[in-house]
């Protein structure tokens, strides 16, 4: 029987290449930036499977360009890149990648909230530059982060594995979220639920941590960032447009705020220039890059791909009435 073809717009890692080699006939883009868009739908008129990045739109573009796509799976958890009711009409199965990044990611919001709180970025700039002239009392402090308040918006796997972390450093941590998480997995780690004007109030670091959609798209306004503590500090590993950039710009330049720390941006990879400032730590979204993590997310989507064309349920179907309706 011909093995099921499939496009890869990404080198894969060896472990998910040779796991996606053994049982289909697959194509990989070589290329080590971006594919080029018309390459992609043009090796896919004969593709039955697709495995891509956050960077693919899976939209009807797409899927019109791709008549025989039966599966698209994404190595990511976040899949606002793909039109999920545009595959699921043209009964193509959506997959991502959730739970094997939950705790690399949380790592990272923490690497961020700790760089901007104590000016590791431009301390970093000074010792390289041949300019320090040693330890001096009052040189680059920044603010503590043991004792403070930490809001978490969203507390799913991910946020709650930021609260986590927040306990050793003696912090108290509160949260919001649409709806309200049961009281075990509130006392799991700490954390007792805000609405969140409160949660803006109280916050002395804020940490992102929501899906996009159309309710969180521009969540963080100028609304939000008058109504946060001054002072304060905002993380954001989730997605860029969950924050209005022109309005945070805005809260920096009037110093509503004290600082951010950013691995997401509204139109990545362009990152708007009133963020580039000392008081901001700019990082190019990486929250999710350890090599354990990012080879799991590959093979992850990868057994997605392969559990379809065994006949089997792939585990991370985002849209399972797909497979229902057959
Ligand atoms: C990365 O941003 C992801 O959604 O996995």
């Amino acid at each position: 029987m011909a093995k099921p073809k499939i496009l890869v717009t990404h080198s894969l890692f060896e472990e998910a290449r040779k796991l996606l080699d053994a049982a289909c006939d697959a194509e990989y883009i070589a290329d080590p930036e971006r594919p080029a868009r018309a390459d992609v739908l043009r090796r896919l008129k004969d593709k039955e499977g697709l495995v891509c990045l956050l960077t693919e739109k899976v939209n009807e573009e797409l899927l019109r360009a791709a008549p025989k796509l039966r599966i698209a799976a994404n190595v990511a958890v976040g899949y606002d890149n793909i039109d999920v009711p545009a595959c699921t009409k043209q009964g193509v199965v959506a997959t991502n990648t959730p739970g094997v990044l939950d705790e690399t990611t949380a790592d990272f919001a923490w690497t961020l909230l700790m760089a901007v709180a104590r000016r590791i970025g431009e301390g970093e700039l000074l010792a390289r530059s041949g300019n320090w002239k040693g330890w001096n009392l009052d040189q680059l402090c920044g603010t503590d982060v043991w004792g403070k308040t930490l809001g978490i918006v969203g507390f799913g796997r991910i946020g709650r594995a930021v609260a986590r972390r927040a306990l050793g450093f003696q912090m108290s941590v509160i949260y919001t979220d649409a709806v309200r998480a049961p009281e075990d997995k509130e006392k799991a780690v700490s954390a007792e639920f805000r609405d969140m004007n409160t949660l803006l109030a109280e916050s002395d670091f804020i940490s992102l941590h929501v899906p996009l959609l159309a309710e969180t798209r521009g969540l963080f306004d100028g609304p939000k960032f008058y109504r946060m503590k001054p002072g304060a500090y905002l993380i954001n590993t989730s997605r860029g447009p969950v924050v209005d950039e022109a309005a945070l710009v805005a809260a920096l330049e009037n110093k509503k705020i004290a600082g951010a720390a950013l691995d997401v941006y509204e139109n990545e990879p362009f990152i708007h220039p009133g963020l580039k400032r000392p008081n901001v730590v700019l990082a190019p979204h990486l929250a999710s890059a350890s090599i354990e993590t990012r080879t799991k997310m590959a093979v992850m989507a990868v057994t997605n791909v392969l559990g379809l064309f065994k006949g089997q349920r792939p585990p991370n179907m985002i849209n399972p009435e797909v497979l229902k309706k057959a």
